[in-house]
């Protein structure tokens, strides 16, 4: 099977994915990496892997619906069965969203549906929640709100900076990716019904 990532950054998330395909640890082949960021930490270890990377820029163009459509016409060249936003930082067009049913997940960093959007372990911190994590959920026209796949739960711990616990969510993102991931390519998740399901069950 078939996956494309997104990534506007450095690219860790990719790179778990990479080295679980290298050594066999994940079925499924890496078909091409997308940015909106030509200088992403993501497409340059794409490229280390030898793994397709292409960016456009969206100054480029005059509206999100037209950088958009050019960006996801790249990735339907590489005709993936699965688009993993691993830390894309763009709102997505919704009819880009649309057209693409049940196949585009996206990790957040948070237990959604708290947090959404940006600096969410800042958010995390001033909520003074105990608990805060990471979430795999499908993508939808919601930001940051489609149904919700798998969750990490992370501790607050005293004297936790967003850097730190940032870091410490990242750890637990990197698994979590993997194997909601390797579910999905295995059918044990299906996210083409209403509600994503895990071996038939809805979640
Ligand atoms: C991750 O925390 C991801 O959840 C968030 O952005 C970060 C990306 O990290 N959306 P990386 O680029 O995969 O290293």
């Amino acid at each position: 099977r078939r996956i494309a990532v997104l990534a506007s950054g450095r690219g860790s998330n990719l790179q778990v994915l990479v080295d679980a395909i290298a050594d066999g640890r994940l079925g499924g082949e890496l078909v091409g990496v997308f940015s909106d960021r030509a200088r992403a930490g993501a497409l340059q270890r794409a490229r280390d892997a030898g793994i397709p990377a292409f960016s456009l820029r969206p100054r480029d163009f005059d509206s999100r619906r037209g950088f958009d459509e050019a960006l996801f016409s790249l990735v339907d060249n590489v005709q993936p069965d699965l688009i993993v936003c691993a830390g894309y930082m763009r709102l997505l067009d919704s009819n880009v969203v649309e057209a693409r049913p049940g196949r585009m997940i996206n990790i957040h960093p948070s237990l959604l549906p708290d947090f959404k959007g940006l600096h969410t372990h800042q958010q995390a911190l001033d909520a003074g929640v105990p608990v805060h994590g990471a979430s795999v959920h499908v993508v939808t026209t919601e930001l940051d709100g489609g149904p919700v796949i798998a969750q990490a739960r992370v501790p607050v711990e005293p004297g936790d900076d967003a850097g730190r616990l940032a870091a410490r969510v990242l750890e637990r993102e990197h698994p979590l990716l993997l194997a909601t991931v390797d579910a999905l390519l295995r059918g044990r998740i299906t996210l083409d019904g209403p509600r994503p399901c895990v071996d038939g069950t809805p979640l």
